[in-house]
């Protein structure tokens, strides 16, 4: 499973870049907007920075809603570096913007997916990853792993080739669980990554070890 980094906060990424285990980006509007990140220039700027930043994708979202200014916007973006890949909403014109992005050499991330009826169009329509929204999906008190699960197997059987990306996770369960239920890609805050590391039993190994190696 492929790990990105969910967030345009540039330390962090940087961070997950050292650590030597980071396959890539996903930003949101609602992500560069959290770094303070506003104006086309500024906004563009900032996609440059991510990509001189890791080695993997970087998933950079359009704004607009109708398929002509989807396409012009995801073709500005593409031209910015070869790791972006153009995030597209699932919705009737992002299905055919994903189409024409497929059709024109342009990579693709369909994102806001919640059910498995949306990642089947979305896979027919050529996307490059499919973002299904654990986490979003689990506040509404249904099973957003489940979902996963499901999406997993209709591509098994059918032969789609989108991968699928795991997105809105919350902790470091969620990262296993996704891992478990066969994601290709899972998107986390750097907190839920870190949170793979703990274990209260490594610290007291670790601990013991330490006091035991003044012995040596
Ligand atoms: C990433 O591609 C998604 O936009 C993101 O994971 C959504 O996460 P949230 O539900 O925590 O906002």
């Amino acid at each position: 499973m492929k790990f990105f980094i969910d967030t345009a906060n540039l330390a962090q990424i940087k961070e997950a870049q050292a650590l030597g285990i980071l396959d890539g980006v996903t930003t949101n509007p609602s992500l560069m907007a959290k770094e303070g990140i506003t104006g086309d220039q500024n906004v563009i700027n900032h996609y440059k920075a991510i990509c001189s930043l890791v080695d993997g994708d970087v998933s950079a979202e359009v704004i607009a809603t109708d398929f002509e200014n989807m396409v012009k916007e995801g073709e500005i973006l593409a031209a910015l570096d070869p790791k972006i890949v153009v995030k597209v909403p699932m919705i009737k014109d992002g299905i055919k913007a994903i189409k024409w992005f497929t059709d024109n050499g342009i990579r693709t991330n369909c994102t806001l997916i919640f059910s498995a009826g949306q990642a089947i169009l979305a896979a027919k329509a050529g996307a490059t990853y499919v973002s299904p929204f654990i986490g979003r999906i689990d506040d509404s008190s249904w099973d957003g792993m489940e979902l996963i699960s499901q999406i997993r197997h209709i591509y098994d059987v059918q032969g789609f080739k989108s991968q699928i990306l795991a997105a809105s996770i919350r902790n470091a369960l969620h990262i296993v669980k996704a891992a478990e239920a066969g994601a290709d890609v899972c998107t986390c805050p750097l907190d839920s990554i870190l949170g793979l590391l703990k274990h209260p039993l490594t610290d007291i190994g670790l601990a013991k070890f330490l006091e035991d190696a003044k012995k040596m």
